[in-house]
């Protein structure tokens, strides 16, 4: 049977990049999301419905020769926020469930099923901290941070297991700061006031920043978010138990922004309204990340500073 890629959640920021560069590449693509595609790639297989349908799940492996997985159905830190039973479906049972049938599907053809789960800084906690390492203190307080770092967990664990039986999955997982893109907007996030000014630096010339002026978080722009995945992903092995990696480009405070964006956009206004539900989270998560382990296991690398960052950013 030809081998085919699982996608989930294709129709976001992250995911509707991730199918185009798999597709480049000529993959072989199942892409799922709760709502239909905008524009259809002819060679790729579409299926319209909620990661919810365990049943449908389990048809998608018993029907196909899926080798990979890549799993970015979720729900924000926002979201997940407002929505915390929802959040817990989506973001925890939901991806136990295809961690789940992976697993199975590798044990019983007898392989290994690279699968690929995007986390998120929303796993540090409870103080911010600079310069996090994948081992520090992780207690988040948000329940989007619980739902990623309860999969985190889980999926290491079948990780180890499978590789104790030489088939199941090859767990591999990313920790992301904020994702920058150049051409969506996305909301639900804590971190999307990012692309949002930048956003409304170019058009609407008038935003409203939910964090103080001093909040300093980390963010890697989506370029780069897209050849991380494929790069850890296209490793045949990663010796290393550690499966879940950081990695960011810049770090910057929403005022270093603010001030970028006014000298560049001259008439372009923001005014600083802490929201107490974007700041208590963002005052958990940290300032920087360490990604010397992502350096060493799989070579991510960037030479990004603030400035070239956002000459990217702006110039699209
Ligand atoms: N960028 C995400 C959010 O703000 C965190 O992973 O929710």
């Amino acid at each position: 049977m030809k081998e085919k890629i699982l996608i989930t959640g294709f129709n976001g920021e992250i995911g509707s990049k991730t199918l185009k560069e798999l597709v480049k590449r000529g993959k072989s693509v199942i892409a799922m999301d709760i709502s239909d595609a905008k524009v259809k790639i002819d060679s790729v297989s579409y299926i319209n419905d909620s990661i919810l349908n365990f049943e449908l799940i389990t048809q998608i492996f018993e029907n196909n020769n899926i080798t990979e997985v890549y799993h970015f159905a979720a729900l924000l830190s926002q979201t997940a926020y407002r929505n915390p039973e929802l959040a817990h479906d989506i973001n925890e049972k939901a991806s136990r469930n295809l961690i789940d049938c992976a697993y199975l599907h590798g044990a019983n053809n007898h392989k290994l099923i690279k699968f690929f789960f995007p986390s998120s800084i929303a796993v540090y906690g409870p103080r911010k901290i600079d310069n996090a390492s994948e081992q520090d203190i992780i207690q988040p307080t948000t329940v989007y941070g619980n739902n990623k770092l309860i999969i985190e967990q889980y999926g290491s664990k079948v990780h180890e297991k499978s590789m104790s039986e030489n088939k199941g999955i090859d767990f591999r997982s990313i920790r992301f700061p904020g994702v920058v893109s150049y051409d969506t907007i996305p909301s639900g996030g804590t971190t999307d006031y990012v692309p949002q000014m930048i956003d409304s630096a170019k058009n609407t010339k008038k935003f409203d920043c939910k964090l103080s002026p001093e909040t300093i978080l980390p963010f890697i722009g989506i370029n780069k978010t897209i050849s991380s995945i494929i790069d850890i992903m296209d490793l045949e092995s990663i010796n290393s138990k550690l499966r879940v990696f950081n990695v960011q480009e810049v770090s910057f405070s929403a005022k270093k922004l603010s001030d970028f964006l006014i000298e560049k956009f001259p008439s372009f206004e923001i005014t600083f309204k802490e929201d107490k539900n974007f700041q208590s989270v963002a005052d958990t998560w940290p300032s920087s990340l360490n990604c010397d382990k992502a350096n060493k296991y799989w070579n991510f690398n960037s030479e990004k500073n603030f400035e070239s960052f956002m000459k990217d950013m702006i110039s699209k």
